[in-house]
């Protein structure tokens, strides 16, 4: 018999790159984990209005992940204290809840990471409180267009730098920017695994894509320049120039012939103002 580290390892397999190729029926997993923090999102939007604090929001988010029986994959995570990411206005990503009140206009992004039965599923998107700024609403809308134009560039024998420029084109044809600072990342048993999924990039270059591979898209998109910078909390990214950033994150896999979306929304709420 032998032991279950030398098992885990037999199963798939690792490219040259480093990239797990996942086998068939680890796409049922990654598809209930998926659903569950997609349906964390669906479900938590009646509680984002103006007046509301992040920390209520995340202290929601917390219960669900419980009441669900799963577990925060960032509860712990190299010394991250909450269930949820919420990054308002010109936070790009990695916002800390607290105390803060939300107000009318206010644009968040809510990220969440649950684990179920081992596997990851990692996905954000926009929401508004109260009402929707025009400048806000064409931000969100770009942002996400750009997350469905590199997902629609996913299919084996294409690469990764093909995704990147996809949404890149995508975001800079609106005169908006993409933020190089972070990236999208694989997963599958592990939050953060190879590669580094680019949200830039030349057609054709990097890593190819193949069937079985488990990986998110999550561009973040800025109204000014792409430049960031970390608050003194070491968590929060925050544009440079102060404009306004948005961010959608889906979990996917490669299949023979594309992509399957782990992270679809069951009310079909991802989209904050069309669905
Ligand atoms: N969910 C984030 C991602 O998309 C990572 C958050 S890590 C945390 O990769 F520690 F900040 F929560
Ligand atoms: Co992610
Ligand atoms: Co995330």
């Amino acid at each position: 018999m032998r032991d279950a580290a030398l098992l885990d390892d037999a199963r798939g397999k690792l490219t040259k790159d480093g990239i797990r190729i996942h086998e068939a029926a680890d796409f049922k997993g990654m598809h209930v984990a998926g659903k569950l923090a997609a349906q964390i999102l669906d479900d938590i939007a009646p509680h984002v209005f103006p007046g509301q604090s992040t920390a209520e929001i995340d202290r929601v988010i917390t219960d669900m992940i419980e009441k669900a029986g799963a577990t925060s994959a960032t509860i712990g995570y190299k010394g991250y204290q909450h269930a949820s990411c919420i990054s308002v206005n010109h936070a790009v990503c990695h916002g800390i809840p607290g105390p803060k009140t939300l107000k009318d206009g206010d644009i968040l992004n809510i990220d969440v990471t649950v684990i179920v039965d081992g596997w990851f599923g990692d996905t954000s998107r926009m929401y508004v409180a109260g009402k929707l700024p025009r400048k806000a609403e064409r931000l969100i809308e770009v942002t996400h267009d750009a997350l469905m134009k590199g997902i629609e560039a996913v299919r084996p024998g294409k690469t990764f730098g093909d995704i990147g420029h996809a949404i890149q084109a995508y975001v800079e044809a609106h005169r908006m920017s993409v933020v190089r600072d972070f990236c999208g990342h694989g997963l599958g048993r592990v939050f953060h695994a190879a590669p580094n999924v680019l949200h830039y990039g030349r057609p054709g270059s990097g890593a190819k894509l193949e069937e079985g591979m488990f990986f998110t898209i999550e561009p973040m998109v800025n109204l000014g320049r792409p430049e960031t910078k970390t608050l003194a909390d070491d968590w929060t990214a925050v544009t440079r120039d102060k404009s306004l950033s948005a961010q959608f994150e889906h979990s996917i896999g490669v299949t023979s012939d594309g992509a399957e979306i782990f992270t679809l929304s069951p009310g079909g709420l991802f989209h904050p103002t069309y669905g």
